[in-house]
């Protein structure tokens, strides 16, 4: 076939690979696809497509169609972007040739290279970003017509959509991310404000009041304040401390440091509290780290949440772990609040939800008026 009009298959192939870029294919499998269709609709041997770094002086990735894994290996690194693709990229437009090697820029091909001769090469780009480019070469039977590039360029532009897609998804992930710590520092520092440096300030006033005092038995009297003053000061930095980094999530493992965090929430509150924590033959995870502390924060944030708002008399906390993931519920039986209306509020639910999200877990929020609120989180382990 080779009319230069889009015969009715090759419009189906395109619109087929038009909704899975609105569908919720990850990235990487739709640009896959996309090299794919271009070869099958435009009868090319070979595609490829190629994404520039940040710095846009090198491939971040490339993605090949017909070219073979041992193929692969034998020719070595990805195109560094010399040659005929460097000039897609600076000078974006589509490039279709009858050989690759005629045009000025070629460099040739290197070692082990299969021989390509017709060309056809498209940027990726949105605007004035140039993410890349997807190119074509060996078309069965002939050369590329005009009809190529049309379906050609039409792919590239969905392919900028779903790179531009994936980057903003990031970058929105990275700024809440930011802005949730920031957050978490301005909250340290009013807890410091208004409680340690408070109680040192009231320590200053005992001590001074004890300095002016002639009586002997008044300035003992005194002491024995600033000294329990004192007491209650290093037993609410000891509880910040903690809070900041559990050290029990470091040296006893997330069963004990959540069991601890519970008994210490139950024993400030005015509700009972029913444990219910049951990690079995799993009791320490190996990967410690991100999923352990994302399980920690996410239920300190959920009793914190239940003894500030809930006003219960009950609060659950269950938490299971098998092989595949860790199971969080944090119940409570209080006044509960609307999930949808209430999100921007503050910013503990937000980030529960980053948290989850970044390990790729699932996080339920079930909450009406009167009906009391459960949190259920799922936290996949790492493969
Ligand atoms: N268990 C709960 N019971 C009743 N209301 C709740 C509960 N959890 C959250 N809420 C409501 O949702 C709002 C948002 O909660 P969120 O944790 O995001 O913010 P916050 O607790 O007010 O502030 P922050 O967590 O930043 O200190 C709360 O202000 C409260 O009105
Ligand atoms: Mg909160």
């Amino acid at each position: 076939m080779t009319s230069s009009e889009l015969d009715e298959s090759r419009l189906r192939r395109l619109i087929e690979a038009g909704a899975d870029v609105v569908s919720n294919l990850d990235t990487d499998s739709l640009l896959g696809q996309i090299v794919e269709t271009a070869a099958e609709i435009t009868g090319a041997r070979y595609a490829a497509l190629g994404i520039l770094n940040a710095n846009r002086d090198g491939l971040d990735r490339f993605i090949t169609f017909g070219i073979d894994d041992e193929t692969r290996m034998r020719i070595g690194d990805p195109p560094s972007g010399l040659g005929v693709l460097g000039v897609l990229i600076k000078h974006p437009e589509p490039i279709r040739m009858h050989r690759v090697s005629e045009h000025p820029e070629s460099f040739g091909f290197p070692p082990n290279h299969p021989p390509m001769e017709s060309f056809l090469g498209a940027p990726i780009i949105i605007g004035d970003d140039v993410y890349g480019n997807l190119y074509l070469t060996d078309k069965r039977g002939g050369d590329f017509d005009q009809s190529d590039q049309d379906a050609v360029e039409l792919l590239a532009g969905w392919a900028a959509i779903a790179i531009n897609n994936a980057r903003m998804v990031r970058k929105e992930r990275l700024r809440a991310v930011i802005e949730a710590s920031e957050k978490e520092r301005h909250r340290w520092a009013l807890e410091l404000h208004d409680e340690t440096l408070q109680g040192l300030g009231a320590l200053r006033l005992l001590l001074s009041a004890a300095q002016r005092s002639e009586d002997p038995t008044r300035m003992r009297a005194a002491i024995e304040d600033v000294l329990d003053q004192l007491s209650l000061e290093i037993t609410g930095l000891r509880g910040l401390i903690t809070e900041l980094r559990p050290a029990a999530l470091d040296s006893l493992g997330l069963e004990a440091a959540l069991e601890s965090l519970g008994r210490r929430a139950a024993g400030t509150g005015d509700f009972d509290l029913e444990l219910d924590i049951e990690f079995g033959r799993h009791s320490r995870l190996a990967e410690a780290s991100e999923l352990e502390i994302t399980a920690y924060r996410l239920v300190q944030e959920a009793i914190s949440n239940a003894s500030k708002h809930a006003r219960a008399s009950l609060v659950v906390l269950r938490v299971k772990r098998d092989d595949t993931a860790i199971d969080i519920e944090v119940i409570d039986n209080g006044v509960g609040f609307d999930p949808q209306t209430i999100q921007a509020a503050g910013f503990g639910l937000t980030g529960m939800r980053e948290r989850v999200a970044i390990v790729n877990g699932r996080l339920d929020i079930e909450s009406q008026a009167g009906e009391g609120t459960r949190i259920h989180a799922h936290l996949p382990l790492a493969d």
